[in-house]
This record gives C-alpha cells, structure tokens and sequence, in this order.
C-alpha cells in the first residue's frame, strides 16, 4: 500500500472485533508517530498506550459516555507536553493562550496522523476521540497539568468497512496567489 491508498482508504470506525493486538504492532503503529515533523525537532508528543479493560472502559464513560469506544482492544492516548517547549511546568488546559502551547498541539498532531495512516497500512481500525475534558481525562490516567491530551485513538482490527464522509469541494477551500482569489480546480 503507498501513502495515497492509505489517506484515501482510512475512515473513522466504530465497530471493533474482540481480536487483540500485539505488542510489536502497537509498536509500530507508535514508531510510526515517531517519525513525524516537529518545530525545532522538539518531539513534544507523548504516549499512553491503554489496553487493560475496565480502564478502556472508564476512558469511554469519560468520553462522555461513547461506549462503543471500550470494544477496541488498544487505546493509544496522545499527548502534548507544555514542557517539551519554553512553557516547562505551566498548566496546560483548553483555556491555555500562548504560542508554545499551539506548537506542540500543532506537532503532536502531525505525529497522531503518522500513527491512523500506518493502522490503515496494517489492515486496523481507528478512530480519533476527542469529545473529553482535560480535567477529566487526566487524572483517570495520572497525566500531569502540564500535558495536553490531544486525542485518545482507538485501535483494533475493524468490524465494519463504512464509506468514505464527505468533504467540501477542495475548490471552496484554496485559492490562488492571495486568499480569497479561486485557485478555479477543474
Ligand atoms: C480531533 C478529532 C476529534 C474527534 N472526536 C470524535 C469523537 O469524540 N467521537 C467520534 O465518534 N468521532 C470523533 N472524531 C471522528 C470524526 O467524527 C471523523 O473524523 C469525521 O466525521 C470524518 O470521518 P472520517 O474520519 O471517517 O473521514 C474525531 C476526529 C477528530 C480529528
């Protein structure tokens, strides 16, 4: 599979076979993350990789109670760290203003889609959850004020083949030279 196939082939699954996954695929799916782009290469992200059961369950109910999400084997909790930049120590929640705090939710990011299109590469289902207080969510997991959960991506062999969502026309979307001038896609 090349890089396109996989963009093109991965969606947001919400059904999961009971399967379990191994230690080296997670690896992989993690090394993938690894590989991402970071400003100053300062490599903000963190991972938390969840597979016990009733912890994948209170990490649902957290969720705000999207349930489903416990019958994926592996969950895979993705982190910023406030501390991997200049703003070392400072809380770090949905009110955090600061460029640090953009970057490494900007890096982190990237990392996380590393990880969904290499899933799609190994045949898994993923999805990306985000719908959870900071407040919330952390302490479940012990995770200091200063790391920013970006997303918990559920993981595990998939139970359904949905179509693709749609997406606005890519015309709407980008211009020409200066905004708002249609860059006029056939
Ligand atoms: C930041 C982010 C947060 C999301 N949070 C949730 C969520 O909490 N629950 C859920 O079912 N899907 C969630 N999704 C999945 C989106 O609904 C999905 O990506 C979108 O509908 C497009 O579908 P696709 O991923 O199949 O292309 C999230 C996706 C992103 C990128």
């Amino acid at each position: 599979m090349n890089v396109i196939e996989a963009i093109e082939q991965r969606r947001s699954i919400r059904k999961f076979a009971a399967d379990p996954l191994d230690e080296k695929t997670v690896l992989e799916l993690l090394a993938a993350a690894h590989h991402a782009p970071s400003g100053n290469n300062s490599q903000p992200w963190r991972f938390l990789v969840v597979e016990d059961p009733a912890l994948r369950e209170r990490l649902a109910r957290v969720c705000h109670g999207q349930l489903w999400m416990a019958q994926a084997p592996v969950h895979i909790v993705i982190c910023a760290d406030l501390s991997a930049r200049e703003g070392s120590g400072e809380r770090f929640d949905e009110e955090t203003p600061g460029m640090d705090a953009k970057r490494v939710i900007r890096d982190t990011a990237i990392a996380a889609d590393h990880l969904l299109l290499r899933a799609v590469e190994l045949g898994l289902g993923t999805c990306w959850i985000g719908w959870y207080l900071q407040d919330e969510i952390r302490p479940l997991l012990a995770i200091p004020e200063q790391v920013f959960v970006l997303g918990v991506l559920i993981v595990g062999k998939p139970a359904e083949a949905p179509g693709p969502r749609p997406r606005y026309p890519l015309a709407k979307l980008v211009y020409r030279e200066t905004w708002g001038i249609p860059y006029c896609l056939p």
